[in-house]
């Protein structure tokens, strides 16, 4: 991968919500990016957009962009059903691409994404920004030392609340355009993180249900998952629970680790208990890289800028993002099926692999959301 010298010069698709995350990012980079372009189908969300962030050159259309402009990294911040379309056509143009969580719909769609990553030699990478807050990495680095002892105990709690009105958007809750509910669109940030920590999952037992939202796809799902170093999790899913709350707890031989927040976090939403005899496990977990930044988008961005300058690789990696898809669509269909399924069980021509809902979710769709 070349060196950079000058700004790396990143487009963004799509100005929507998201967008503005990634924007305020790039400009917090001083020089180290810039936001060279964007482009966005809708004129009006454009024009909102520009009137917060300048931008030299705006586009109607993606393809434009990435012809006419040299790019460095490319940012998409689009609805999850155009994400591998548009991530395939950066990668065939040479741009590295920072795309939004959920990367793909299914895992085959993941697997398309290798394919052309294989072929161009150019990498597709996933906001995952969780990851990067100092305490993950932090905990990451005392859990892979072997510092904390065996991994033993972790819980994962996405208790989210989205009403119904939430839902009037024409491309939420549909399984053919957001690819799941809140295990794919909510939740996926904190077991994505919870994975980082435990490595690889070996098998998962589930139940998913639409207990009271007007969407088709579930709105509250449960899992439970035993991991290859032995560890036992359960991890839990929701957008119907009035007193929101995200939550992780790691107990592992010689210290609890737990994190309360919401959507993103700072050093002081976590809490560190050695266990008897380890008191001084304290110390480390306090000691280092103590500081107040919250756990958002600038910290991933910066990372990736970082790495692209320096030649080095960038995070989240496709097949890091493809154990969390994975995690997801075997959260769907050992729920669906009703039986636990085990790591690298969906694969080819699985119905799960096809769509995360496998063509087998036990309720009746909610007409005016059945196509995309
Ligand atoms: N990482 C996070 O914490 C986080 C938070 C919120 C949303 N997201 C993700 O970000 C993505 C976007 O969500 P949002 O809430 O910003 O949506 P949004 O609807 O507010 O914005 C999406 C924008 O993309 C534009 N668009 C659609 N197709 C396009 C195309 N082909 N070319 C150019 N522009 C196009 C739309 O006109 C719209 O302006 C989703 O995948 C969502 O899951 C991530």
């Amino acid at each position: 991968m070349p060196v950079h010298t000058s700004p790396i010069r990143c487009g963004i698709i799509g100005t929507g919500a998201i967008a503005h995350a990634h924007a305020h990012a790039l400009t917090g980079l001083h020089g180290r990016a810039e936001l060279a372009a964007v482009a966005e189908i809708d004129p009006d969300r454009a024009a909102a957009f520009t009137g917060r962030f300048p931008v030299p050159a705006v586009y109607g259309d993606a393809a434009a962009m990435l012809e006419k402009e040299r790019l460095d990294l490319v940012h998409v911040c689009t609805p999850p059903q155009t994400h591998v379309p548009l991530a395939i056509a950066a990668m065939r143009a040479g741009v590295p691409v920072l795309v939004e969580k959920p990367t793909a719909l299914s895992l085959a769609e993941m697997d398309e994404l290798a394919d052309v990553q294989a072929a161009t030699g150019t990498p597709v990478l996933t906001v995952f920004q969780h990851r990067y807050g100092p305490a993950a990495v932090r905990l990451r680095r005392l859990a892979a030392a072997g510092a904390l002892g065996r991994p033993l105990v972790a819980t994962c709690e996405t208790l989210w609340y989205r009403d119904d009105a939430y839902f009037d958007v024409p491309w939420r809750g549909r399984w053919e355009v957001e690819g799941g509910g809140p295990t794919m669109g909510h939740g996926i940030h904190q077991f994505d993180l919870l994975l980082s920590i435990l490595g690889p999952w070996a098998e998962i037992t589930a139940l998913a249900g639409r207990l009271s939202r007007p969407t088709n796809t579930e709105d509250v799902s449960m899992a439970l998952d035993r991991f290859k170093n032995g560890a036992m999790a359960t991890v839990v899913n929701s957008v119907v629970s009035p007193r929101e709350a995200s939550r992780l707890r790691f107990d592992f031989e010689h210290a609890t680790v737990e994190l309360e927040h919401l959507y993103g976090y700072r050093d002081a939403d976590w809490r560190f208990t050695p266990a008897p005899g380890h008191e001084d496990l304290a110390d480390r977990w306090n000691a280092a890289d103590q500081t107040d930044e919250e756990s958002g988008h600038r910290l991933q961005i910066a990372a990736v800028v970082d790495a692209l300058a320096a030649g080095t690789e960038p995070g989240v990696t496709l097949a890091e993002a493809r154990r969390t898809m994975e995690f997801a669509a075997a959260t769907y269909a050992a729920a669906f099926q009703g039986r636990p399924v085990a790591a690298g069980e969906i694969t080819g021509s699985h119905p799960f692999a096809r769509s995360m809902d496998g063509g087998a979710a036990p309720w009746a769709p909610i007409k005016g959301k059945t196509t995309a």
